[in-house]
């Protein structure tokens, strides 16, 4: 078991270059198996996340090689159409090879992907959608068992923008040899550089508006491509500056997918400074601002929610938080309490009044994003606090403890 032994008060300063992005690369991984031919991603961060993704590569006979931030795919010896239980449990993005599967052999076996419990996590939409496709689903025991012989062209309207279901929709379009139209789709930023990515293989999508037009049936070949910056690590870490009154510069990063987050830090009396690719944080004093409503990009994202509470648990004032994207995304609430914080909280919504001291606890990681509340909770808390199953935040963020540390934060790991 992974634990973080972190002694709070000390303010965050310095400078954090940010690294590629958690819900890129595993989608550009997964897609790598629809293109078939040898990819070459740079930027890749060191998360475990990435780790599980190369083990299913190579499960499915694909040859995956990492070394610093470049990981190599070749997938064309990819021989096998099922990914096991086991690796399926380890992340809930190892649903995307099904798509990708799909396209490059027409069958898929897989069983419902594991992840961070944030309330129920179906995968309806994304089966709705691969039947419009001309899928065939059939349930075996946990198994789920895709076929698609003969991909269709067609017109899906999600009901609900999802980011893994337009994720799994654009990858079994490629197979379709005539026009798959994606309505509703996610805007996020992720969903954007998949599309790049596979542009740069050949394939042939158009975006307008929400509606993503795919032409598959062309032929792909593998590419060389650059894993856009983590807006997520990049919202974490603005926020742990805020939280700890520090002064922090990022690095590396797009500034303009983080609008939803530096719109609200600013309200909150922190001062922003924008540059090109870079954002800097000083932070005197922190006002709570209220509401904080999480909601599909552009909306103020719900991974940045449980590190904006941790945050507002120890801003002036009270704020009051509405999850709308996951039913059961408040569990990193009690650890805050045992902190100190004074957080009221049912089902989706949440209100903190800020206090002026936040006390060391041990507290059990939850879930990646709540690890990181935590973790943050923590670096404010005067005394020590213990972060346990740390495992679960470094399934997202790549050298956590070091770069903390770099900035001058008190945290230790131990196994
Ligand atoms: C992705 C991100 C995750 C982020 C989330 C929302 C990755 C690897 N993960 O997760 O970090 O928090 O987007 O921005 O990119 N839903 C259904 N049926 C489905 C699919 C989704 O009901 O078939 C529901 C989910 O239960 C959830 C909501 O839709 O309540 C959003 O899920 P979705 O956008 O699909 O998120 P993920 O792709 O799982």
């Amino acid at each position: 078991m992974v634990a973080y032994h972190i002694s709070g008060g000390a303010p965050l300063q310095g400078t954090i270059a940010i690294h590629g992005a958690k819900n890129s690369v595993l989608p550009l991984l997964a897609a790598a198996v629809a293109v078939g031919g040898r990819c070459t991603l740079t930027n890749c961060p060191a998360i475990r996340d990435v780790d599980t993704a190369l083990d299913i590569l190579r499960h499915l006979g694909c040859a995956a090689r990492r070394s610093a931030d470049r990981v190599e795919v070749d997938a064309s010896g990819a021989n096998r159409t099922d990914i096991p239980a086991r690796l399926m449990r380890r992340m809930r993005a190892a649903v995307l090879f099904l798509g990708a599967l799909l396209t490059r052999f027409g069958r898929a076996e897989i069983s419902l992907p594991g992840g961070c419990v944030l309330g129920e996590r179906p995968i309806d939409l994304h089966l709705f959608g691969l039947r419009r496709m001309g899928a065939e689903v059939e349930a075996r025991g946990e198994r789920i068992v895709c076929t698609m012989a003969n991909p269709q062209p067609c017109t899906i309207a999600l009901p609900f923008p999802s980011v893994g279901a337009t994720e799994n929709l654009l990858l079994a379009a490629l197979a379709c040899p005539d026009e798959v139209n994606i309505c509703n789709a996610a805007l996020e930023p992720e969903i954007a550089d998949l599309v790049l990515f596979l542009r740069a293989c050949g394939a042939e999508i158009a975006e307008k508006g929400s509606v993503l037009r795919v032409r598959g049936g062309v032929p792909l070949t593998g590419c060389a491509y650059r894993v856009m910056p983590d807006r997520i690590e990049a919202a974490t870490y603005l926020i742990a500056a805020a939280a700890t009154r520090g002064d922090l510069l990022l690095t590396e990063l797009c500034p303009e997918h983080l609008t939803a987050v530096t719109e609200l830090l600013s309200r909150a009396s922190c001062e922003l400074t924008v540059g090109g690719h870079s954002l800097r944080l000083r932070c005197r004093s922190l006002r709570a601002v209220s509401p904080i409503r999480t909601a599909p990009y552009d909306g103020f994202p719900t991974d940045a929610q449980a590190p904006m509470m941790a945050a507002m648990a120890v801003a002036e004032g009270v704020s009051v938080f509405e999850e709308t994207i996951f039913s059961d995304r408040l569990r990193h609430v009690p650890a805050l309490r045992r902190m100190g914080a004074q957080i009221l909280a049912a089902k989706t919504h949440a209100v903190v009044t800020g206090v002026k001291t936040l006390y060391g606890a041990r507290a059990e990681a939850t879930d990646l994003r709540g690890g990181a509340a935590m973790v943050i909770a923590a670096l404010c808390a005067q005394g020590e606090s213990v972060i346990t199953e740390a495992e679960h935040i470094e399934r997202g963020y790549a050298d956590f403890v070091p770069v903390l540390q770099a900035c001058g934060a008190a945290i230790e790991r131990s196994n």
